[in-house]
C-alpha cells in the first residue's frame, strides 16, 4: 500500500437473468491476481493493482480494500474509495450491499460501508483503551450527498436541495450547509445510510431494475485529540466513500417507458 492511487476491479457472478439469455460464456478470462484478459480479436490483457475474482466475498474484499484505508484515516490521512463502472455490474453492492433495518448485525451481503464502520469503531475502542494515559479521544460525524443533475442534494436532509460547493482557507473544499451527523457506533451509522439511500434517486435500466441514477458521496471525518508533554494534540482524517452513477450513456440504458 505504498502508492497513492490502487485500483482493483472485482468481476460479479453471471446473474441469472444473463446466463438465461446468454449462457456461462464469459469474455474475460482472469490470469491472475493483477491481470485480466478480454477474449475479442484481437485478445488483449489488462493489468490493475488488483483483480478481485467473481467468488471473492464481501468479507475478503473489506481486508483487501476498505481495512487498510481505516488504519490510514486513523492515522490523519485522508482517503477516498469511488466504485466505477456500467449500470449493473456491481457497484452500490460492492459499497452498500445488505443493510440491516435494525443497524446491528452485519451479513455476508453486507458491503464495504457497512464493514468500514465496524471496523473503525472497533478500532477505535482498541486506541482508546491502549493510550487511555494519553486521554486518547475519537470523534466521527457523518454526511451523505447526492449529485444528480450537477445538483448537489443532502441525503440526510432531502429538502436541502441545490447546495453550493466552496473553498475555504482552512476547511478546503466544502459543501455549504451539508448536515453532518455525530456517530458513536455502527448502528448509528447504519440508520443514516437507510435514511440517504432511501432518499436516493433510483431508476428501472435494461441491466438493472434497481439502478442508481446519481453520484453518492458518504463522507466521515474522523478526529482525534490527545494530551502529552501539557499539549492537547488535534489530527482530522476524511473518508470518502462514493457510488458513482453507471458509467454507460443514460439514453442506451433506461428502459422504454411507453
Ligand atoms: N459480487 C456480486 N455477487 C452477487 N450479486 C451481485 C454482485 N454484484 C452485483 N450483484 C447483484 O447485481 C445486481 C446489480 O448490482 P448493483 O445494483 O450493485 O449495480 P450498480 O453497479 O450499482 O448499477 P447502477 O449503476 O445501475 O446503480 C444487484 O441485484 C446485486 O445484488
Ligand atoms: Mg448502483
Amino acid at each position: 500500500m505504498d502508492r497513492n492511487v490502487q485500483v482493483l476491479v472485482r468481476l460479479r457472478p453471471i446473474s441469472a437473468a444473463e446466463s438465461t439469455a446468454y449462457g456461462q460464456k464469459r469474455c474475460l478470462i482472469q490470469d491472475s491476481s493483477k491481470t485480466l484478459s478480454w477474449t475479442g480479436h484481437p485478445e488483449t490483457k489488462f493489468t490493475f493493482d488488483h483483480v478481485a475474482c467473481e467468488t471473492i466475498s464481501q468479507e475478503k474484499l473489506f481486508r483487501v480494500v476498505g481495512l487498510p484505508m481505516v488504519e490510514n484515516c486513523m492515522s490523519g490521512y485522508n482517503g477516498c474509495l469511488f466504485a466505477y463502472g456500467q449500470t449493473g455490474s456491481g457497484k452500490t453492492y460492492t459499497m452498500m450491499g445488505e443493510l440491516s433495518k435494525d443497524g446491528n448485525e452485519l451479513s455476508n451481503d453486507s458491503g464495504l460501508t457497512p464493514r468500514i464502520f465496524e471496523y473503525l469503531f472497533a478500532r477505535i475502542k482498541e486506541e482508546e483503551e491502549r493510550r487511555r494515559e494519553d486521554k486518547l479521544k475519537y470523534i466521527c460525524k457523518c454526511s451523505f450527498l447526492e449529485i444528480y443533475n450537477e445538483q448537489i442534494t443532502d441525503l440526510l436532509e432531502p429538502s436541502s436541495t441545490n447546495l453550493q460547493i466552496r473553498e475555504d482557507i482552512k476547511k478546503g473544499v466544502y459543501v455549504e450547509n451539508l448536515m453532518e451527523c455525530y456517530v458513536s457506533s455502527v448502528k448509528d451509522v447504519m440508520l443514516l445510510l437507510l435514511q440517504g439511500v432511501a432518499n436516493r434517486k433510483m431508476a428501472a435500466t435494461n441491466m438493472n431494475s434497481e439502478s442508481s441514477r446519481s453520484h453518492s458521496v458518504f463522507t466521515c471525518v474522523i478526529e482525534s485529540h490527545w494530551e502529552r508533554d501539557s499539549m492537547t494534540h488535534l489530527r482530522f482524517g476524511r473518508l470518502n466513500l462514493v457510488d458513482l452513477a453507471g458509467s454507460e450513456r443514460k439514453a442506451r440504458a433506461l428502459k422504454e417507458t411507453a
